[in-house]
């Protein structure tokens, strides 16, 4: 039974602040800033170049990937850490591809994140004019899914309304037509039980400082299920990925497995922040960050629509539908999300009109979740949203 009151101990939340913003960038856990200290001072400060080898560092992304391979439900040895998810999202694809070569069509839904879009949109065009990126309905993927589709790819869960694709049933459709699945976990990694090996994905990425708590700009991961991993070509063939990186060869031989999947020279002091952030996440079950997570989510929408009735749910109603976030349409979402973050209640506003509430349970309980209602239902009932500082647009939302 995983002890939250001890997991929220491990990070370091600014006093009166309810954080609610987990899903797009997790806080500091409290280890991180040791750990950061001492890669910087006693690794890199005294070990300079040797700390690849006496720090361990280039065996990091492999280690760090069986970690989060943990938590997705991926086979030890077939998960790496590097990159950006973007840059992930790519190499998955453009592998699925390539083991599909007789196809060429992806399908994907308008609920994705744009990235993946101009991802798989970049990498269609340089394979050719008659590849497809076929862009559907959330709820017409399962029907888009015919013989001639070379891969899905997909977000588990829409990072505007949390709502959650039955990854099984679409990788088994893709599967009965000889279609390759690709998975982004960016909203599901650290939110709900992911059981990549279960449900027999074939591809799957996912970013590290969302749920995770890796920190800002914190590397990304890549699964390849064990029947593609040694024939799977990384498409973004970097010397890390390379059979033998120090043989320096002029010709690129993959290496073996996921290995391959690696690009270059990894960051090791955000892997340093990863570690501590994965430290904590080897006090928790998934099962009851999940359980916790959908009573959360509930209570906070039980509280919103009791007490701001111009709040409209843009979320699914039922837990089992949704990933661990909660969004609410309103008109004036910006200024008011801006208002919440000046009373040290922080979401974050997704345009047109999403504001948007990621729970947490290793560190957001029963009474954060009351008392950011009671903030909202103030700054609703009382329009304080409407002042000129709240109508200013931030770069990032
Ligand atoms: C679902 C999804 N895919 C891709 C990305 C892009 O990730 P990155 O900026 O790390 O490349 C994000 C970022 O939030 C995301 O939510």
């Amino acid at each position: 039974m995983t002890d939250f009151a001890d997991t929220k101990a491990m990070f370091d939340l600014p006093e009166g602040v309810i954080y609610l913003d987990g899903n797009s960038l997790g806080p500091l856990p409290r280890a991180a800033k040791a750990r950061v200290a001492g890669v910087l001072t006693e690794e890199w400060g005294e070990m300079l170049i040797t700390g690849w080898n006496k720090a361990g560092w280039m065996a990091m992304p492999m280690a760090l990937g069986d970690r989060i391979g943990r938590l997705i439900g991926a086979e030890p040895g077939h998960t790496v850490v590097g990159d950006t998810l973007s840059i992930k999202v790519y190499q998955a694809l453009a592998a699925a591809l390539a083991l599909r070569p007789d196809r060429r069509v992806v399908i994907s839904d308008n609920g994705n994140f744009p990235s993946d879009l101009y991802m798989a949109t970049g990498l269609l065009k340089t394979l050719g004019e008659d590849y497809e990126l076929r862009v559907v309905d959330p709820e017409a993927v399962e029907a888009a899914i015919t013989e001639e589709v070379a891969a899905i790819m997909i977000t588990e869960v829409d990072y505007r309304s949390g709502r959650k694709h039955d990854m099984a049933a679409l990788t088994a459709r893709a599967h009965s037509v000889g279609a390759l699945a690709v998975w982004d976990l960016a909203h599901s990694a650290g939110a709900l039980p992911v059981d990549l090996a279960g449900v027999g994905a074939d591809f799957a990425v996912g970013c590290t400082y969302k749920y995770l708590n890796g920190g800002p700009g914190a590397p990304a991961f890549i699964y390849v299920a064990p029947k593609h991993a040694d024939h799977a070509p990384p498409a973004l063939s970097g010397w890390l990925g390379h059979a033998a990186p120090f043989a320096f060869d002029l010709d690129y031989r993959p290496g073996a497995g996921i290995e391959r999947m690696r690009v270059g020279t990894p960051p090791v002091i955000q892997m340093a922040a990863l570690e501590s952030a994965l430290d904590v996440w080897d006090m928790a079950d998934m099962a009851d960050v999940r359980a916790k997570s959908i009573a959360l989510c509930d209570r906070f929408i039980a509280g919103v629509e009791a007490a701001c009735p111009g709040l409209v749910l843009a979320s699914p109603r039922e837990g089992a539908e949704r990933g661990s976030q909660v969004s609410f349409r309103f008109e004036h979402g910006y200024a008011a999300m801006q208002a919440l973050i000046a009373r040290g209640v922080i979401g974050d506003f997704r345009a047109p009109d999403i504001m948007r509430f990621g729970f947490t349970p290793l560190y957001i309980n029963e009474g954060d979740v009351d008392a950011a209602v009671a903030v909202l239902a103030e700054v609703i009932g009382q329009k304080l949203w409407d002042a000129p500082e709240y109508k200013v647009r931030n770069a990032v939302t």
